[in-house]
């Protein structure tokens, strides 16, 4: 499925919270270090919330998404100032919520740059990240927040998914 960026608005991932009754959020500072942090913290919670079936496929696509927005907010360093800092580092956000049968991922940095689903050579060492989360997800998308800065990556995994 095609990722959806505004002006269309994701409706499931803004959904109001009484949709999705389990909420975490986790602010990481833009650390290559933030990936292997958001994977125990994602695998933990999962078990928490009884739903250890679908940890494997979320932990790897939050893998992608934690990566990516890593690189992304190193790259926007400087040039952006919006969004919450950590000591003077940028930081990412994680959210997780569940509706006890299917996990919404919601990744934030603070870069304004949209994910590009990029066609890659057979030999290419990057670019499949998104492909592996279009792969994974039961829909995925990207959208800007009104209210502030930076973006939010999202993709939803459903039982059906896996
Ligand atoms: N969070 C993001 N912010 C800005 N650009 C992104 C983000 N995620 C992905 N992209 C863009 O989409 C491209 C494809 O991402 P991906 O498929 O994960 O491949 P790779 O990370 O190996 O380049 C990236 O090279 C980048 O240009
Ligand atoms: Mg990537």
């Amino acid at each position: 499925m095609m990722p959806r960026t505004e002006p269309l608005r994701p409706a499931l991932a803004t959904a109001a919270p009484a949709a999705w009754p389990l909420q975490s959020r986790l602010e990481l500072a833009a650390l290559p270090g933030a990936v292997p942090c958001a994977r125990l913290h994602t695998r933990q919670l999962l078990w928490e919330w009884g739903l250890t079936a679908l940890a494997e496929t979320v932990e790897l696509l939050i893998s992608e998404l934690t990566t990516n927005a890593v690189n992304a907010s190193a790259k926007s360093a400087g040039s952006q100032s919006g969004g919450p800092r950590a000591g003077g580092l940028p930081v990412i956000q994680l959210c997780l919520a569940s509706d006890r049968r299917n996990v919404l991922v919601r990744v934030w940095d603070s870069s304004r740059e949209t994910p590009r689903r990029q066609d890659v050579a057979t030999e290419a060492e990057s670019g499949r990240g998104l492909l592996l989360v279009e792969h994974l997800s039961a829909q995925w998308g990207c959208y800007l927040p009104e209210a502030s800065a930076g973006k939010v990556v999202w993709a939803i995994v459903t039982q059906a998914a896996i």
